[in-house]
């Protein structure tokens, strides 16, 4: 279906709302987006009509509600490009994924190992290596970013040694927008033997992906940021990549057998989903792609970009702004600085005005210190953001400034 923007928007309940009197203007899609009536009925829907637990009932209201559950791995699996639904592990989110895979090789990696990832990574895909490094002493270098914010591919290169095990690297940065060449990517790590987990947390909301064309052994991501709940996120990887896991939760659920002396696991991926699932997020985040599944996404790219440089155009035109991050491949994820203004102040102010957008280190330390500030003001462009609110936003930052300084 075509992108008609203004229809996009009455399927949002909260567009419709005011903040500190003025219209909401949400460019905070980056860090979290809103969720389409699609959603919040699915929700509705599954407390009102068939609500239980999953995978042990034997009663109707059970099996419907597993059926619910197991087809959001179906359909978060082609989402993907996924071969089969059990490739998919239902995770709390793009962090949790991330924990997973670090505990799951714990057994596996031995001190003096490396792992690759970038400068430009947010924590989630940085501190939990860093466990494996203060526990297991595995080392962690970091592939360099450019000044335009790609990474340095011939630095990424001359970092493979006999001793790397793993490469995660950000599939789309959360601050500079970068997309990165990860399919170029896994083939030289896998020519060392590597294996490759991607951070899809922002890519897939805004490109469509192919895990198999990518030809990773992970990738992460989450639903809020898809217009889905909190609370689940989702973990591809390919069968031997899983099986080779340790799990990392234990309790109901993941296991075969549980004796005195000894237990026995469950195949993959349900051996890494111990516990009473997010059951009603699961069925919400379905319902989320579901609705995106409607709309053309190489239309949903070009309306966001849109966006992106309608609004770089006319920021360009104020004195001390910089651009953090303009890589050729890029999404619409605006983060700059003004210069003598901090951003928290610039973010405070523009919500005064009805606009919302993140202002800070946005988790990625190590990048913040590659690019040599302390913080940067980031809009972030979604499917029902129009070009009034563009306006909104240049308006209240002209506003700002003239206050601030
Ligand atoms: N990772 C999210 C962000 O970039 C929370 O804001």
């Amino acid at each position: 279906m075509a992108l008609h923007v203004k229809e996009v928007r009455t399927q949002f309940p909260i567009l419709t709302r005011r903040v500190n009197g003025k219209p909401l203007c949400y460019l905070d899609n980056a860090a979290s987006a809103q969720k389409p009536l699609a959603v919040l009925e699915a929700l509705r829907t599954c407390f009102d009509e068939s609500y239980a637990n999953v995978h042990r009932g034997l009663h109707s209201l059970a099996n419907e509600t597993t059926a619910k559950y197991e087809a959001a791995r179906t359909k978060t699996a082609y989402f993907l490009g996924a071969p089969t639904p059990e490739n998919i592990v239902f995770t709390r989110n793009a962090t949790a994924a991330f924990n997973l895979v670090a505990y799951g090789l714990m057994g596996t990696l031995k001190a003096g190992d490396e792992i690759i990832i970038s400068q430009m990574e947010h924590h989630s895909n940085i501190v939990p290596w860093h466990f494996l490094r203060e526990r297991l002493g595995v080392i962690i270098k970091f592939v360099a970013v450019l000044p335009d914010g790609q990474l340095d591919q011939k630095h990424y290169k001359s970092l493979f040694t006999t001793r790397t095990k793993l490469v995660s690297i950000v599939h789309m940065s959360n601050v500079l927008g970068t997309i990165n060449p990860i399919a170029d990517m896994v083939k030289i790590a896998h020519e060392h033997d590597c294996l490759f987990m991607a951070d899809g947390a922002q890519a897939c909301v805004h490109m469509p992906i192919n895990v198999k064309d990518l030809g990773v052994d992970f990738y992460a991501l989450t639903s809020h940021k898809l217009y889905g709940p909190t609370g689940i996120g989702a973990l591809y990887g390919t069968t031997q990549a899983l099986n080779a896991l340790q799990p990392f939760e234990g309790g109901g659920e993941m296991i075969a057998d549980v004796f005195e002396n000894k237990i026995t696991y469950q195949d993959a991926p349900y051996r890494f989903e111990a516990g009473t699932p997010a059951i009603m997020e699961a069925i919400g985040f379905n319902a989320a792609l579901e609705w995106l599944s409607q709309f053309n996404p190489a239309d949903v790219m070009a309306h966001e970009q849109a966006l992106y440089t309608y609004t770089l155009e006319e920021l360009r035109k104020i004195n001390g702004f910089k651009l953090i991050g303009d890589a050729p491949q890029k999404g619409a994820v605006l983060s700059f600085t003004l210069q003598g203004i901090h951003p928290h102040d610039i973010a405070q102010i523009l919500d005064k005005y009805g606009v919302c957008v993140r202002a800070g280190q946005h988790c990625t330390q190590p990048l913040m210190e590659a690019f040599g500030v302390h913080s940067t003001t980031r809009a972030s462009f979604g499917i029902y953001n129009d070009f009034h609110e563009c306006d909104q936003f240049i308006d209240a930052l002209k506003k700002a400034i003239k206050l601030l300084m």
